[in-house]
């Protein structure tokens, strides 16, 4: 017994914490509709540098666009912004900037803008949605290109209630901080990957039905709390449910609305390969052998 014990403390002081991940593994897309798809392949495809996915989705109705071992869903229909931003790891930033200078004009009609910052590339899409692109940076693990975030506004106050949420539904590890910019919870998600809600005072618009998709180790636990509590939006399907309410969750008191395609490991799309082009091929200077952009690794 008292061997046990000593384990026990020796698990909590051996300063490895920091290797552990929680319950939720991946953010793997996330599924904005619009309008056109020709403008879409412009600001994603051309702009932004992603890769049109070769195998899936490849007609007119939906476009899934490839970012490391991320994606981005482009189904055909009105379309949808996400209050807050994305954060979007690429490559290069003053090749991000010059690709995104070459579609300016053609987008000129839409909401498309893009801004080069401290520390990142602002963009906006032809529809709204909000990116901050970053070089690669150890807070990004070794990701070249990827998804590593995406930041949601929500209502004063809810961000404590949020956390907990994550933490004890979802079983993610979750903070609150606060600082110069005011309130937001953080999820950690897999090594590399997070969710942050960042509490405004602005008003927000309604629900638009985007969504983002995540993985989890332990699927059975998360649904049995939305099942016994009337959460479930669309069930067990494909090794996979929806919720869309995030709740208090003792108190059951609503605190922000965001679909969430919740798949277990079982799913067969779980580690699939995702094609990346490199961006920075061009007839002018072809570099042979380079088509492919591995997305992670050493720089
Ligand atoms: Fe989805």
């Amino acid at each position: 017994m008292a061997r046990t014990k000593a384990a026990t403390n020796g698990a909590r002081t051996n300063g490895l914490q920091h290797e552990d991940v929680g319950n939720i593994i991946s953010l793997e897309h996330v599924n904005v509709t619009h309008p056109d798809q020709l403008l879409a392949t412009l600001f994603y495809i051309v702009g932004m540098g992603f890769t049109r996915d070769p195998y899936m989705n490849v007609g007119l109705n939906n476009m899934w666009a490839n970012l490391g071992e991320q994606q981005f869903h482009l189904p055909t229909r009105d379309p949808q912004a996400i209050p807050g931003h994305i954060g979007i790891v690429v490559p290069d930033l003053e090749a991000l900037a010059r690709r995104l200078a070459s579609v300016k004009d053609q987008l000129a009609h839409t909401r498309f803008d893009y801004s080069v910052e401290d520390g990142y590339v602002a963009a906006t899409c032809p529809w709204g949605n909000h990116f901050r692109c970053y070089a690669p940076h150890p807070r990004f693990g070794e990701i070249l290109i990827g998804l590593p975030y995406v930041e949601l506004l929500a209502p004063p106050g809810t961000a404590a209630g949020i956390a907990r949420f994550y933490r004890q539904v979802l079983m993610a590890p979750t903070s609150v901080k606060h600082d110069a910019q005011g309130t937001a919870a953080a999820v950690r998600i897999g090594t590399y990957q997070w969710l942050s809600f960042r509490e405004t005072d602005e008003k927000l618009p309604p629900y638009a039905g985007h969504h983002i998709a995540i993985y989890v180790a332990n699927f059975s636990k998360p649904y049995n709390f939305m099942k016994t509590h009337g959460l479930i939006m669309e069930e067990v399907i494909n090794h996979q449910f929806r919720f869309k309410d995030i709740v208090a969750p003792d108190s059951g008191e609503h605190l922000l609305t965001l679909e969430h395609e919740v798949r277990n490991l079982y799913h067969r799309m779980y580690r699939r390969h995702m094609v990346n082009r490199n961006p920075d091929q061009s007839q002018m200077s072809y570099n042979p052998g380079h088509d492919a952009l591995i997305p992670v690794g050493a720089r």
